[in-house]
């Protein structure tokens, strides 16, 4: 296949996907989609926006420093300022690109920018040529660019280029395109820069209608050789592109697309469960291809067809999405190894103490539920995962609570090697038990979101409860894991707040 055919993955879900409502990642979760994202074999990490925030800016560069054999790259906003902390944060990276934007559309520069089209290219350019001095990977997006003028977008793109620009970016910011339409203005780009042919296009398209797929695989069809996507579709309201399905749909599709993409594929699947489990985004059952009825047949007919031959109704094999139709369980007789090697298989990258500490917790486990799944796996590992220096440990909990009796709990923690109990009452066992953590720790959270999800099947299943607590202005997801769910609930409650007093140690050391 000629060189022209090749397809870049752009990747984001740790910038636009962690801009999704309510999902706020910490650095070691991002170090282990990161860490996957390249087991996928995307072509570009785009790791974070460093300006927005110290977390930011550390996962970034954490992400950058350690991440090899791939692009890293990092948003920042046409200015001076931005461009130098940006680059700050990825310099270290075997490849960094310095993605710098400014948005393009009279929408965006009389409302939001209060700047003319003149300053908007003016500023553009400067920005370029600034990043231009650090490194020479310069992506440059013009915000909804598909609500602005084609021909003052096609000024931009040819000033941007001649500016050093190796990657324009042509986005549909707010979704608003469908799929001829998109494919026609990408053609026009393509048609009426005139150095276009220095420079590769990428599309980044928003989910507001439904047609990001569509409208960018429409875009790669009349010229984009980039596309910016998330895994699991994941971004700002409804989302980005979803990865795995760009790249499915070129695979499945290869005949008519006639475009490659290098990928393993056999990574996919592991992508989608690490990234929902972490940003505890769950996946509809019904999404293409990482849902979980995406390979179900429920009908009779069908399920004859597929007995009698898988291709009767399957397009595409779960297997080579790395999904195994046959389950793997450990228990309580497993050893340190098989349960390593298991956690390798699913694609988790853990130090031996990380392992070491996951182990323990499997052994508690598997003494009180008989068998592991790789779902149960997964929950206890991303427990690992979630884990802050935990300055409250819950040591005890006893809940009396039924009908016609006021929810009491009396609860125990352990604080810098002291302990300390408290009892409380509450509107229902969750409420006195937060209350009782509330009084012990003196911190006041409010829960702004509680999820409850049995990890598996069956009355002996593990519950794991994410919450959003909002602890003075800021929110903190907190993340329990146990069989007994007022016990997930409360453990999800201390991680938040464990997490809050990470957070004012690492400001103050700041
Ligand atoms: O949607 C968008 O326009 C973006 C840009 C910053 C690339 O996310
Ligand atoms: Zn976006």
């Amino acid at each position: 296949m000629a060189e022209n055919n090749r397809i870049y993955l752009f990747d984001t879900t740790l910038r636009d996907g962690e801009q999704s409502p309510g999902v706020s990642l910490n650095a070691e979760e991002k170090l282990q989609i990161a860490y996957q994202l390249a087991r996928v074999g995307v072509d570009i990490i785009e790791a974070g926006f460093p300006v927005a925030s110290t977390g930011d800016y550390e996962a970034v560069k954490m992400i950058a420093n350690k991440l090899k054999g791939v692009t890293v790259a990092a948003l920042c906003r046409a200015t001076p300022g931005d461009i130098d902390r940006t680059w700050e944060a990825i310099k270290g990276a075997e490849n960094p690109r310095i993605h710098t934007f400014l948005a393009s559309s009279d929408i965006h520069l009389e409302h939001k920018l209060k700047i003319s089209r003149r300053e908007m290219l003016d500023q553009a350019v400067a920005a370029v040529q600034y990043a231009k001095k650090y490194c020479p990977d310069i992506e440059f997006s013009a915000e909804d660019a598909f609500r602005s003028d084609l021909d003052f977008l096609v000024q931009i793109v040819e000033k941007v280029i001649d500016a050093g620009a190796k990657v324009v970016n042509i986005p549909d910011t707010v979704g608003y395109a469908v799929p001829e339409e998109f494919g026609s203005f990408i053609r026009a780009i393509m048609e009426r820069v005139p150095n276009i042919g220095r420079a590769i296009v990428s599309v980044h398209c928003h989910n507001d209608l439904g047609m990001a797929v569509a409208n960018s695989l429409a875009g790669i069809m009349n010229g984009a050789r980039q596309v910016e996507c998330a895994a699991n579709g994941i971004g700002e309201r409804a989302g980005n592109a979803a990865l795995e399905e760009i790249i499915m749909a070129l695979y499945t599709k290869k005949a008519y697309y006639q475009k490659e993409v290098q990928v393993n594929y056999k990574e996919i699947y592991r992508l989608s469960t690490l990234v929902s489990n972490l940003t505890g985004m769950k996946v509809q059952p019904n999404k293409a291809i990482v849902g979980r009825n995406a390979f179900a047949h429920a009908s009779g007919i069908h399920q004859h067809g597929v007995l009698q031959n898988r291709s009767t109704y399957e397009i595409m094999s779960p297997e080579l999405l790395g999904i195994n139709r046959e389950r793997m369980v450990l228990g309580k007789h497993s050893g340190r190894h098989a349960f390593k090697d298991r956690l390798e298989a699913l694609g988790y990258t853990l130090s031996e103490e990380e392992i070491n500490q996951a182990f323990v917790t499997f052994k508690e486990i598997a003494d009180k539920k008989k068998e592991l799944t790789d779902e149960d796996l997964e929950a206890l590992v991303n427990d690992q995962i979630w884990a802050v220096p935990e300055r409250f440990k819950l040591e005890y909990l006893h809940i009396s609570s039924g009908t016609n009796m006021v929810p009491t709990a009396t609860v125990k923690l352990s604080i810098d090697n002291k302990i300390l109990q408290v009892a409380a009452i509450g509107d229902g066992p969750v409420d006195a038990a937060c209350r009782a953590v509330d009084k012990i720790t003196d911190v006041y959270g409010r829960m702004l979101e509680y999820k409850l999800n049995a990890v598996t099947a069956g009355k002996d299943a593990l519950g794991e409860v994410v919450s959003r607590i909002q602890i003075e202005s800021k929110v903190y997801n907190g993340r329990g894991l146990s069989t007994d769910i007022v016990e997930a609930s409360v453990k999800s409650y201390i991680n938040a707040i464990n997490k809050y007093y990470h957070d004012q140690r690492n400001t103050s050391e700041d």
